[in-house]
């Protein structure tokens, strides 16, 4: 903790520029992702429409991707529209499935420039027709692109991943296609959204909250946790580096003990 804020004293005298040179591009984390949490605070404070402040989000978004895919992170997820999402007053919940597909129409050329393959996780069914074709232009439009996968997290709760991939399991048990025998923590990750993705290294949730919120429950299980007091439409590219940053300086041990680490 002590080592952490004392580097979080430093960061503040470096320019981005000397930010980015102190990122340890070996030791990236495979996977992040980001709770953006905070938009509504932000237009709050300023007098404005919650929309407004997921207006501004989606530009954060914009840079953020920008700068992992720069990077070299080779994934970035991040939760976009929780299955408790559903919930919210029905004109933000229209309003957050037309940024969506606005997002997607902006976005699909960063992602083609960036050599940036789109993935979602989540009930995407859920979604209005219009995003769901955008989706799906942008899943193949980019298909073939080798560098970050962005995962967008969409109608998507953690819970009921793990319930559709025991159903899944269950089923193929009952077939006669699986064992119970061959079940094991490999196999079962095979059965959720996150198939063929790398490990989760890295979660951020921005505004001060410190809760996981039913995101990517399974995958959490060993990722650092990085929380910041900035609400997602002030999360600049420089309090992500510092977040790279303060991740490549902690130890990790997987249950193991610093000495065993240390031999
Ligand atoms: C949480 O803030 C944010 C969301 C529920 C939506 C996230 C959406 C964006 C960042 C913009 C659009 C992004 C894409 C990729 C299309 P909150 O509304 O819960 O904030 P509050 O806790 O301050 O009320």
């Amino acid at each position: 903790m002590e080592h952490t804020l004392t580097q979080i004293k430093d960061y503040a005298d470096l320019t981005v520029a000397e930010l980015a040179a102190l990122v340890d591009s070996l030791r990236l984390p495979r996977h992040m992702a980001i709770i953006m949490d905070g938009n509504g605070r932000w237009a709050a404070r300023r007098g404005l429409p919650r929309i407004a402040g997921h207006k501004k989000g989606m530009e954060v978004v914009h840079e953020v991707v920008e700068t992992c895919a720069r990077l070299g992170v080779p994934a970035l997820t991040l939760y976009a529209f929780s299955t408790e999402n559903w919930k919210r007053p029905p004109l933000e919940v229209s309003f957050l499935m037309s940024l969506l597909t606005l997002y997607l129409r902006q976005e699909l050329s960063l992602m083609k420039r960036e050599n940036i393959r789109f993935s979602t996780i989540g009930r995407v069914e859920d979604l209005p027709a219009e995003a769901r074709a955008w989706i799906e232009k942008a899943k193949t439009e980019t298909a073939g692109n080798t560098g970050m996968v962005l995962d967008l997290a969409l109608s998507y709760g953690g819970r009921w991943e793990i319930i559709e991939a025991a159903k899944k399991i269950a089923a193929d048990i009952k077939s006669g296609k699986m064992e119970p025998s061959a079940l094991d923590e490999r196999t079962f990750s095979g059965y959720l959204d996150t198939r063929g993705m790398p490990e989760l290294d890295l979660v951020i949730r921005t505004s001060g909250e410190r809760r996981v919120s039913n995101f990517l429950l399974w995958q959490m299980a060993y990722a650092e946790l990085y929380f910041t007091e900035a609400l997602w439409p002030d999360f600049t590219q420089r309090d992500l580096l510092i977040a790279i940053l303060d991740y490549q300086g902690r130890q990790r041990r997987f249950g193991k003990t610093s000495e065993q680490l240390g031999s």
